[in-house]
């Protein structure tokens, strides 16, 4: 398939509340799904949802990777997986604060509070539905994706404005561990359904 263009915040896609995937096995789909994944690769993040490549429909592609897991309940690691219309409610009302970004505001980070656990419910590429309780770092990457399907971007769920910052300075102050660069390929060879999914859909990833 093909490394799209990420939308950089200002774009009215970005502002929209996304359709809901009427069908999530077609082969369509699963050819946004190959777009998605080759795009978040080359980005070197962990997660990215259809609105930023265009696309106003319900579609998130994320992975949890080990490195960025805490402590926290539930924040265990996840290999590439495909959230097809999630639903999310939170478990409990713990919040905690940490930093935040978003491929469409490259370089920048800001502090936000997101739900500590929550229930994510989504269906996949093969239309089953999975339900799952997830913590910490992963919890907080479910919700900041899932808010894109309702044109809702970081900066608005920000604690205090003045923590925003850019990446290398926040890092050189020692305000900020750098980020591992991760890259979702990686994250995809144990993910046979999937991958048989695409391939039977045509996709093939570059
Ligand atoms: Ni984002």
């Amino acid at each position: 398939m093909a490394i799209r263009q990420i939308l950089r915040a200002g774009h009215p896609v970005l502002e929209q509340v996304a359709e809901p995937v009427v069908d999530p096995t077609t082969d369509a789909i699963a050819r946004i799904v190959g777009d998605m994944i080759d795009t978040l690769d080359a980005a070197g993040a962990s997660g990215i949802a259809a609105p930023q490549i265009g696309v106003s429909l319900r579609l998130v592609v994320y992975f949890a990777p080990s490195q960025r897991c805490t402590a926290r309940p539930g924040d265990d690691p996840l290999d590439l997986t495909v959230l097809v219309n999630p639903q999310i409610t939170p478990v409990g009302d713990a919040r905690y604060e940490d930093w935040d970004g978003c491929l469409s505001f490259p370089g920048l980070r800001g502090r936000t509070t997101r739900w500590e656990r929550i229930r994510l419910v989504a269906w996949d590429l093969d239309g089953a539905r999975s339900e799952r309780i997830v913590g910490g770092a992963h919890a907080r990457t479910v919700q900041h994706e899932c808010d894109h399907l309702d044109g809702v971007l970081y900066p608005t769920r920000m604690t205090a404005a003045s923590s925003l910052g850019f990446v290398e300075e926040l890092t050189d102050a020692g305000r900020m561990t750098p980020r591992i660069s991760v890259r979702a390929k990686a994250h995809l060879r144990g993910q046979t359904a999937l991958l048989d999914r695409l391939r039977r859909a045509g996709v093939t990833l570059v």
